[in-house]
């Protein structure tokens, strides 16, 4: 498995599992489950939830599907922009071990900017580490103005990771937002790698995919895994498309298909405002 560094030193494996609608259906939990362990066999130990997926029943199948598996685990997890104060943060963060079955969060995120001072979110964050709740931190859909300004907060550079919406399809970010993390070696950890689904009927996908025999879940993921600062989390709860989709690890792109994507889906030409889902 390719593993990335976080700015610590840590390495995580690059290709990851989302959870958003996980255990949204009562039918479909015991196939999420048994998706999300299969995953692990095959290396994808980072785990991505929050605690707004299904108001907690995300996390709550996770703690599931990891129990007695804890120690292989990448957990990540999210708290609201709302929950990002020096009181409520200890709160959510009590309620996501509960539902999650462990002691603490290898990697909690601030789901997206809000009204919270960031300078307080650091703080709460700082206090769940010394309180040995949560292992690392990090922020979601920030964009450059708002990584600066973290930056500029006492503490705020030790930021792990932006989990960004970036697949072949939304690549506004490589304009100023990723060239500035990997300035600050911050990665980005790519959601909705496949556009939930959406990219794979992009017709100029599906034939260069079918072209190198494999399927355009493949194409889209391995585009992301060549780079090297950047995790990818897709989501399945079905077994068949986590191992088709954990097969883009051996798939590796030539200089001239990563060109051909290039001309199929090209970079941002000038800046834009950062994208979200
Ligand atoms: N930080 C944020 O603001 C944010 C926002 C969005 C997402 N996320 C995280 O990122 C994760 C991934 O993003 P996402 O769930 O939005 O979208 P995604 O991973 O791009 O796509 C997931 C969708 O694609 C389907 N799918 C997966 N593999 C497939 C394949 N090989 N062939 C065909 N269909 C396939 C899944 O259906 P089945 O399950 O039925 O296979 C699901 O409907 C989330 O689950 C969540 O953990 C974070």
């Amino acid at each position: 498995m390719k593993r990335i560094p976080l700015p610590c030193g840590e390495t995580v494996p690059a290709l990851g599992q989302g959870t958003w609608h996980m255990g949204d259906d009562p039918q479909r939990c015991g196939e999420e489950i048994a998706t999300l362990r299969r995953g692990i066999e095959l290396g994808l130990t980072l785990i991505d939830t929050a605690e707004m997926y299904g108001d907690g029943r995300a996390e709550s199948l996770v703690g599931e599907a990891i129990r007695g598996l804890r120690d292989d685990i990448f957990l990540v997890t999210k708290v609201y922009p709302h929950n990002a104060s020096r009181r409520a943060m200890p709160l959510a963060c009590e309620a996501s071990l509960r539902r999650l079955g462990v002691e603490a969060i290898d990697l909690y995120l601030l789901h997206w900017p809000g009204t919270v001072p960031l300078a307080e979110t650091v703080e709460a964050f700082e206090a769940l580490q010394r309180a040995g709740k949560i292992r690392h931190w990090g922020v979601s859909n920030f964009d450059r103005e708002q990584m600066e300004s973290l930056h500029a907060v006492p503490g705020g550079a030790a930021a792990q990771a932006n989990q960004l919406l970036y697949n072949l399809g939304r690549r506004g970010l490589e304009w100023d937002l990723a060239p500035w993390l990997r300035q600050h070696r911050v990665p980005v950890m790519a959601y909705s790698p496949i556009e939930q689904g959406r990219l794979l009927r992009t017709r100029g996908l599906g034939s260069m995919a079918k072209r190198l025999g494999r399927t355009p879940a493949q194409v889209a993921l391995a585009w992301l895994l060549a780079q090297d600062d950047v995790f990818a989390i897709p989501k399945t709860g079905r077994r068949e498309r986590l191992e088709e989709n954990a097969a883009a690890l051996d798939l590796t792109l030539s200089p001239d298909q990563l060109r051909e994507l290039d001309a199929l889906f090209p970079p941002p030409s000038g800046p834009g405002p950062l994208e979200m889902l």
